[in-house]
């Protein structure tokens, strides 16, 4: 199941992405969050801390400036750039998603 949370700003979306990846998570989902917003602060809202948060943000960043192709598949993107948060949610922070596959 994927779940797409989107909104003007300040309409709720971190506040109900955070609320909901971590209830999911905790009734045994496996959960993957992934913040496109132009201002990542899911991890704030998911509880992994404000150094996490901040780290992937400016990794995202870093990459993007950089111009490369930096995730060629889903299991490598959450792999090398996801951080686990409480009740076992994988978070992310990502930019632009060009080659989703299936899952
Ligand atoms: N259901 C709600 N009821 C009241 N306040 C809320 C609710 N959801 C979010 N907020 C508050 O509204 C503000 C904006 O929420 P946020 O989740 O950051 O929005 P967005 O991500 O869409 O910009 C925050 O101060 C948040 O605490
Ligand atoms: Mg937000």
């Amino acid at each position: 199941m994927k779940i797409a949370v989107v909104g003007k700003g300040g309409s709720g979306k971190t506040t109900t992405s955070g609320v909901l990846a971590r209830t999911l998570a905790r009734q045994g989902h496996s959960v993957v969050a992934l913040d496109c917003d132009t201002n990542p602060n899911l991890g704030i809202s998911l509880g992994v801390g404000d150094d996490e948060t901040e780290r992937l943000a400016t990794m995202r960043q870093t990459l993007d400036e950089e111009g490369i192709g930096h995730a060629p598949s889903w299991d490598e993107l959450i792999e090398r750039f996801g951080t686990d948060g409480p009740d076992g949610v994988r978070l992310a922070v990502v930019s632009r998603i060009q080659n989703p596959e299936p899952g």
